[in-house]
């Protein structure tokens, strides 16, 4: 962070948060220093819980996604009309209308029937992992688990999974704040692709309706409007990236989180009624998604400093998560924490339309994990993935066993 003598906010740009280790110190800092940073240029950055829960639900600020998406200006309109389109990127009254039919696309029954998809395939893998002995937590169970779940939701067939999910990888590359270019061509491509292979599914499904996502995203009426087959497509793929390694993220650094401190862990074995209580506190305690940003659509008060219109305003929730004027102990893991009103699904217009299904995927995750297995120890150093989309872990080696 820049001492500055002017009197102005401290500087420092939010995307190089994204590549400490730890960024929790930093955080503290910032916060101490005053409710508003100055981040790169047009660009502030927010760090304290109050104004972060706040300006999530402030209808004055829009996503900052559309003005995202001329990054990839330069001629790549494939790409500009997916951010345009999706669910992230629309602000109110159009928000209002698509977020009412995902909603009725993503209902509470359609999510309790994947429940039971969910606990066969946590099984699936905990066996293999059994089998195992020594494994890495995030290659073999955190990473595919979800995947296969954002297929099962979209009714894709177990049989394109392998052909699909290096698609869902590289999709994540175009989302990602620092990429090198080869990589954010890649999440183009990826985009390109995906489109193809859902609007082929979309031609079955209206051939021959399903239970699926898709299927009730084709019936989904709101005041007699339906989804146009562009909004389908796009907010389908961009299931793939809202779904997958944001639920990859809540499990490795929730694992690695209980490797850490083993106390927790015995607390949990002991009392396995805290779990739904441990999943909130790893969403605190560690937040997949670490900053969103919002874009000032008039003059806007912050922290008693005037905030043009057009500015972006990054919101950190990974640093809200951790103040200490909102959380007792905030350095510290307790998964028996309650209440724990952290921010890691966002809040307002755009909380996440997939939060009962993450906290399902984790809640058998988890449960699994700790009644299968009595040993589990780390196997070697984890290693931390910096400067992705979302805070989580390249590789956590682990050791597990029934004994
Ligand atoms: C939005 C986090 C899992 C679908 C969001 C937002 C956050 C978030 C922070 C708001 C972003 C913003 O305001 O900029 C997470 C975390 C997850 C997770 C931490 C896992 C632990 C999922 C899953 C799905 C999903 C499993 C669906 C399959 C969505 C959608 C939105 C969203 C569609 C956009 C909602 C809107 O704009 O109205 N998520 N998410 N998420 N999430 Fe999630």
């Amino acid at each position: 962070m820049d001492v500055d003598k002017s009197g102005l906010p401290p500087r420092i740009e939010a995307h190089t948060l994204t590549m400490l280790n730890d960024p929790y110190p930093k955080y503290a800092e910032l916060r101490q220093a005053g409710a508003l940073c100055r981040g790169g240029p047009a660009q502030w950055l927010v760090t304290r819980y109050v104004d972060v829960a706040a300006l999530l639900s402030d209808p004055r600020l829009a996503h900052q996604f559309p003005e995202a998406y001329h990054r990839f200006s330069a001629g790549d309109t494939p790409i500009r009309s997916f951010f345009q389109r999706i669910i992230l990127g629309r602000d109110r009254p159009d928000h209002t209308h698509l977020r009412r039919l995902m909603g009725q696309a993503i209902s509470p029954g359609l999510v309790r029937r994947l429940h039971a998809d969910i606990t066969t395939l946590v099984d699936d893998l905990l066996l293999n992992a059994q089998a195992k002995g020594t494994l890495d937590l995030v290659a073999d169970i955190a990473f595919p688990l979800p995947v296969m779940v954002v297929c099962r939701l979209l009714g894709i067939s177990a049989d394109d999974q392998d052909e699909v999910r290096p698609h869902a990888i590289d999709l994540g590359k175009a989302f990602a704040a620092v990429v090198p270019e080869q990589e954010r061509l890649a999440g183009g491509r990826a985009v390109t692709w995906l489109r193809a292979y859902i609007d082929e599914l979309l031609a079955q499904r209206r051939r021959r309706p399903g239970d699926d996502l898709l299927s009730r995203m084709l019936t989904a009426e709101d005041d007699g409007r339906r989804l146009t087959h562009e909004d389908i497509v796009d907010n389908a793929v961009f299931l793939f990236f809202a779904g997958f390694e944001t639920t990859t993220s809540l499990i490795a650094t929730g694992s690695a989180a209980l490797l850490q401190h083993p106390d927790q862990l015995a607390l949990l074995r002991r009392q396995p009624t805290h779990i739904p209580h441990a999943i909130e506190e790893f969403l605190r305690y560690d937040a997949p998604v670490q900053v969103t940003a919002r874009l000032t659509k008039q003059p806007i008060a912050i922290a008693g400093r005037t905030i043009k219109p057009g500015r972006v305003v990054v919101l950190s929730i990974g640093s809200a998560n951790h103040d200490e004027r909102q959380f007792h102990n905030p350095e510290q893991l307790d998964v028996t924490r309650d209440p724990n009103p952290h921010l890691s699904f966002g809040g307002g217009i755009h909380y996440c339309l997939g939060a009962s299904l993450a906290r399902i995927e984790a809640t058998v995750l988890f449960t699994g994990l700790i009644e299968r297995f009595p040993t589990i120890e780390p196997a070697g150093a984890p290693v931390r993935q910096l400067g992705a989309s979302f805070r989580s872990f390249a590789r956590l080696p682990v050791y597990l066993s029934d004994r």
